[in-house]
């Protein structure tokens, strides 16, 4: 045989075994090809026991006095967890619990972001896309405004009780502005307790022991249903190991030391559990049948390869796309690599260790997250810069400037998202800025080859996932 056929052999042979390994979503080392997350090991759990922890239980041992809110807060109306006691009387997102020294305190949860009123009823797992964050600059924050007033009032237990949580709330919260309401400034969160936390015993150190990079990144938080499938957390899939150890970082507000963290972290394998246990809901509007069958054909030939298939033939590649394919805002990927320094605060404290270790692996990129319930998750994309999937599949649609009503919220059930109004300026917390960093609505524009019918089609078939 001729060397020049040999080569072209080898070459063919090559690239056919490259396309099969993308097929089957082998690792590649190549920075410009999608990366498979390969599984790790998790607890099991009761989620049953899951549900009752997260709804009721003390994995924040730190608040305010429930005698002080009471007197302060009118009573919550709807009791939407059909919770009772005193749980019954504060709302959704917060639960009533004893401190160390049984005193009453209401805590914030998980479904502060993690649960969003739809329609007149409560999600839970839903990505909370009305929380304010935008006017948290420290001149308006009334804990550090007022927090030291109002617990001067508070009895030598409560003044205990309370503390940590206003410890860290006065360390914290004037540095988490976002621009915009409806993003979210959770992984700030992190970034700033874990600077106040000794990484072996947790216990808070008053003078931040990392340097804390400056900016804000904004974040729409994802769908809890969506887990079940992952083989990492987190849009740039850096949540390796043990699921259960970040599920719990919240603890992290106001542990008081790791032995709280080791009682807390008993519990991670049932909400685990109960977080995997978690359906997407239905669409609630008639789904055009015929054209959702087209759109599935559309939608294997052209999305599948990185967000899988549906239906019967559940099939989940757990991919990480590269930047250089992605091309979506890339601030959030590259704020951990600009930040090491927390990265290895987290792969060598207390959450690394143990029977349920857990590691961060950055990347530079996204997960291409599972769709299902993706008809309401809106806005779209890691940073929430797209109100609705038709803009996501067609990118000249993307509005530049762009705001929703948060009082009266109306949903658009054709072009899937929120309804929306573009401007042609940007206003500061009242209008989405897609031209701020971080906030970009690039990238992603694999839906603009696509036909006009056929993304009607595909979309039609995003309802029904
Ligand atoms: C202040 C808001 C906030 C609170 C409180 C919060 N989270 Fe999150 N959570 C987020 C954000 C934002 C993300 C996405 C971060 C990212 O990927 O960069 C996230 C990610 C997650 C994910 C990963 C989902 C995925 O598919 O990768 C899970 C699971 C999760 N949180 C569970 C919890 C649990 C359990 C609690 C309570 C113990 C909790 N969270 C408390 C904001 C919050
Ligand atoms: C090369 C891989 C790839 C292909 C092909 C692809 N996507 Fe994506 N998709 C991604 C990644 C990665 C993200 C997350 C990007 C981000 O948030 O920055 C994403 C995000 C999305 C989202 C938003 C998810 C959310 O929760 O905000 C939707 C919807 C979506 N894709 C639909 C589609 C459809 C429909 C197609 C086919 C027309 C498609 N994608 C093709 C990789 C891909």
């Amino acid at each position: 045989m001729h060397l020049k056929q040999t080569v072209i052999i080898l070459f063919f042979i090559a690239l056919i075994s490259c396309l099969l390994a993308f097929e089957a979503g082998k690792p590649f080392n190549d920075p410009n090809k999608p990366v498979s997350i390969p599984p790790s090991p998790q607890r099991s759990g009761d989620a049953s026991k899951g549900y009752v922890y997260l709804t009721t239980g003390d994995y924040l041992k730190s608040g305010v006095p429930y005698s002080y809110y009471s007197f302060f807060t009118p009573k919550d109306r709807h009791n939407y967890l059909n919770r009772t006691g005193k749980n019954a009387t504060v709302p959704y997102d917060f639960n009533v619990v004893q401190s160390p020294d049984k005193v009453d305190v209401v805590v914030p949860t998980c479904l502060q972001c993690h649960g969003q009123v739809f329609d007149g009823k409560l999600i839970i797992g839903l990505g909370n896309t009305f929380q304010d964050f935008s006017n948290m600059a420290k001149a308006n924050n009334p804990i550090s405004n007022f927090g030291s007033n109002v617990m001067q009032t508070f009895s030598p237990k409560q003044y205990k009780a309370a503390l940590p949580l206003f410890t860290s709330f006065d360390a914290i919260l004037g540095d988490m502005q976002t621009e915009v309401r409806g993003v979210n400034s959770a992984d700030r969160l992190a970034t700033l307790l874990v600077a106040h936390r000794n990484p072996q015993t947790l216990e808070w150190q008053s003078k931040p022991i990392l340097d804390i990079p400056k900016g804000v990144i904004p974040t729409d938080v994802p769908a809890w249903w969506l887990l079940k499938k992952k083989n990492a957390m987190f849009y740039n899939g850096f949540g390796r190991g043990d699921f259960g150890k970040f599920l719990m970082l919240s603890n992290i507000l106001t542990v008081k030391d790791s032995s709280e963290a080791r009682e807390v972290n008993s519990h991670f394998g049932d909400v685990l559990a109960y977080i995997k246990s978690i359906e997407p809901p239905k669409y609630p509007k008639q789904v055009d049948k015929d054209l959702a069958a087209e759109g599935e054909e559309v939608f294997v030939n052209n999305c599948s390869k990185c967000h899988g298939t549906y239906g019967a033939n559940v099939y989940y590649p757990n991919l990480l796309i590269p930047a250089s394919i992605i091309q979506t805002d890339s601030l959030l990927y590259k704020g951990n690599q600009q930040n090491p320094q927390f990265i290895v605060w987290f792969n060598n404290s207390w959450f690394a260790k143990g029977d349920y270790p857990a590691r961060l692996e950055p990347f530079d990129g996204y997960i291409a997250p599972p769709l299902d319930g993706i008809w309401i998750t809106a806005p779209y994309l890691h940073n929430g810069s797209v109100p609705t999937l038709q803009a996501l599949l067609d990118s000249k649609e993307r509005p530049k400037y762009w705001k929703r009503n948060f009082d009266k919220p109306q949903y658009d059930y054709e072009k899937v998202g929120w309804t929306y109004e573009s401007t042609d300026k940007p206003k500061r917390r009242i209008v989405y800025n897609t031209t701020l960093p971080g906030y970009s609505n690039e990238g992603h524009t694999f839906g603009d080859k696509l036909t006009e019918q056929e993304r009607r089609e595909v979309i039609e078939y995003l309802k029904t996932l």
